[in-house]
């Protein structure tokens, strides 16, 4: 029977944009879901923004748009990037959404009517300025067990201490920058000890990693707490029915997003219904997976259970866990210009494929961190795909169509290897079904590297030049591109672009069921690299450029006072020459007549202005900066604009008659 298969990987926060760690997950998901189409199995994959929560609404409200709109925005976003990686998701929804507020409210209205949810008053930290109630993250202060300097409200990075807002020395609303008040509120709370024997029944049945097991094993110890599941107003997010101001807090929406944006899918119809139901109906016989990093794992294997089995409601069959990205050793961070979004990856020109390999080739089934690592990163896309897999293709494919206008010959010069190829493919599968990406590449690239053996000890090229032998070489080169069909195939849930490039080379399409059959009597089309060699200072050149672009960066900022203010001199400049910088995209640089002896400034303004366009332009400069070192020469000051994007940038000028060197203030 066709395996059933419902996928999910977690949704990204709507205010947040995505980067190479979003990316980890989605390639990891993605690279399973490709495997189970592959395969055989009916396997959708559903995702969406997670577009809810506080800080959706206070972005918007920054960007001066409803939170709908913002969230509706930033979906297009996350699509766009996702596209561009090879994440062919069935559905990329938002938890902003009919399906999602129905089946929310379904949810609730059974946890209340089990006796599933406790009204409790608590207090918490409000700003009485912004008129809201602060999340933990919203209140910074000392640290209350080590004194250090402004801590988040929730927990301190320097000595790792947990604790309340309210505990916080000194706290401060990062609204206002007001000391918070305390305030009493009345919550609604899903009453999560009840369910730890049913949790623990379904820890043991599901496809759980050992990894994440100890940690559940860990938190039951601990013992489980009940869970606040709404927020007051102002936030964004659906409404509890029948509750003045109260509103489901966003963890509790976010994973039935998942169902909804299933049962979007699936359509309003009844063909709809049914189909849903043979996916989420209390019997279903459908596998349910959801594919998360290590810090949710708590939401996605407690709370989300344990409300699926209060309202009477499947389970998952597994919940996949995966350790978190490091860049060079560390943490992700903007100042060190390691927080690399999609859209900067794309921008420098390096190929999403190559991405995507290197996570499948250092990911495992487990929770340990990912490292990619700059120097690493480029010689194995060098030495492994271009080096060995492809090259098996360009060594043997050229004597096929030079010599046999393109026609495979009618046999394979080494049958018995081939098998042996071929014969890798179960284990292959297991490997990926299990999430054992690095030890399916490892277990490609080896045969790779046979192949390019067999290939050196055949010497077609020895073969080419003796008239007689052509017969032999034709079943060389045959037998060349038939391992590298084999290998390409293995290689498929990967590498989709460069595959469906091979299968445009090889006119046939490459099936999982299909690889004991070689190609042979075939025409095939001349070869196009399916790949090129990567220098290893792209990356490094797209981590400065990430690093200039956090400098200039946005975010709020603590009051100051005027004489602060004061002490940056503004000067009115006009821009005599810009010019492309070689090697960093969004950079120009402006050669400025700024009423004295002139300076030249880098200016991140590429994405948005040609240079044509500002000569003559006059612009505001901030003048007396210390003069920055960059990787292309020193710039001495900044031209200010506004906007935070690359592609939405706005200079500012003065109006008509303001001259070169005049003070603004
Ligand atoms: N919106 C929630 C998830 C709701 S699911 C019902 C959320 N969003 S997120 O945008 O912060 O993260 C989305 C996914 O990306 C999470 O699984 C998270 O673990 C993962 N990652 C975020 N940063 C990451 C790394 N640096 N490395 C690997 N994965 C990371 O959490
Ligand atoms: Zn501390």
């Amino acid at each position: 029977m066709t395996r059933k298969i419902l996928v999910t990987a977690a949704l990204p926060y709507a205010s947040g944009r995505i980067h190479l760690g979003n990316l980890l997950e989605m390639v990891q998901t993605d690279i399973w879901v490709r495997y189970q189409r592959l395969s055989g199995a009916d396997c959708a994959f559903v995702c969406a923004t997670d577009a809810h929560g506080t800080p959706t609404m206070l972005k918007a409200r920054e960007e001066g748009v409803e939170p709908e709109a913002y969230a509706e925005s930033c979906r297009a976003a996350h699509m766009r990037d996702f596209e561009a990686f090879g994440i062919r998701f069935d559905n990329y929804h938002t938890t902003h959404s009919p399906e999602n507020r129905a089946l929310v409210e379904r949810i609730y209205k059974r946890l209340a009517d089990g006796g599933h949810i406790r009204t409790r008053t608590i207090q918490q930290a409000y700003d009485e300025q912004a008129g809201m109630f602060l999340p933990d993250r919203y209140v910074r202060g000392e640290c209350p067990s080590c004194g250090a300097a402004d801590q988040y409200g929730d927990s301190c990075s320097v000595c790792g201490a947990t604790y309340a807002p309210s505990e916080l020395v000194n706290p401060r609303s990062i609204l206002s920058g007001l000391p918070p008040v305390t305030r009493e509120s009345e919550h609604k709370f899903f009453r999560l000890g009840p369910f730890e024997e049913p949790l623990k029944a379904w820890m043991r049945a599901s496809n759980l990693d050992r990894g994440a097991r100890n940690k559940l094993a860990e938190w039951f110890k601990e013992g489980l707490k009940d869970w606040d599941i709404t927020r007051d107003e102002p936030y964004f997010g659906f409404k509890v029915p029948g509750e003045e101001g109260k509103y489901f807090y966003v963890w509790l929406d976010a994973p039935v997003g998942y169902m909804a944006s299933f049962k979007n899918l699936c359509g309003a119809g009844k063909d709809g219904e049914e189909r849903f139901e043979r996916y989420f109906g209390a019997d279903s016989e459908a596998e349910l997976y959801h594919f998360i990093g290590k810090d949710i794992l708590y939401f996605h294997a407690l709370f989300w259970p344990a409300v699926l089995m209060g309202a009477g409601m499947r389970t998952p069959s597994g919940v996949f866990v995966h350790g978190f990205l490091t860049v060079d050793g560390q943490k992700m961070s903007k100042s060190r210009g390691t927080f690399i979004t999609a859209a900067d990856y794309v921008a420098a020109g390096l190929d999403p494929e190559y991405l995507r390999y290197y996570y499948a080739a250092k990911l495992g089934p487990g929770l340990d961190d990912i490292d990619l690592s700059l120097e690493d990163f480029a010689a194995r896309i060098n030495s492994d795909l271009v080096g060995k897999l492809v090259n098996i293709a360009s060594r043997c494919a050229s004597f096929i169509s030079r010599g046999f206008e393109g026609r495979l010959g009618p046999q394979l010069h080494d049958p018995s290897l081939h098998e042996e190829f071929a014969g890798a493919r179960d284990e292959i599968g297991e490997l990926y079904e299990s999430r054992q990406y690095a030890k399916a590449m490892r277990a490609v690239m080896a045969l790779a590297d046979r192949a390019n053996v067999w290939i050196n000890e055949q010497k077609p090229w020895e073969l080419a030049k003796d008239s007689s032998r052509a017969g032999t070489l034709q079943a060389v080169a045959t037998q060349g591109v038939n391992l590298f069909k084999v290998l390409i195939t293995y290689m498929k849930p990967v590498l989709p672009r460069v595959a469906s490039d091979a299968e445009a080379f090889l006119r046939c399409e490459l099936a999982w069921s299909e690889v004991a059959a070689p190609l042979l009597n075939a025409r095939i089309n001349q070869f196009k690299a399916l790949a090129q060699r990567i220098q290893p200072k792209t990356l490094k050149a797209l981590v400065e450029s990430s690093q200039e672009q956090a400098e200039s960066g946005s975010g709020r900022s603590a009051p100051i006072d005027i004489e602060e203010f004061l002490r940056t001199d503004l000067r009115v400049a006009r821009i005599v020459k810009a010019e492309r910088v070689a090697g960093a995209d969004r950079l120009l640089r402006l050669t400025l007549d700024d009423g004295g002896k002139g300076r030249t400034v880098f200016a991140g303004i590429a994405g948005a202005y040609a240079p044509s366009m500002l000569v003559g332009r006059k612009v505001v400069l901030a003048a007396n900066l210390k003069p920055r070192k960059m990787r292309f020469g020193v710039s001495e000051g900044m031209v200010l604009a506004a906007g935070e994007d690359d592609s939405r940038v706005f200079l500012l000028s003065p109006d008509e008659g303001a001259e070169p060197g005049m003070r603004v203030r």
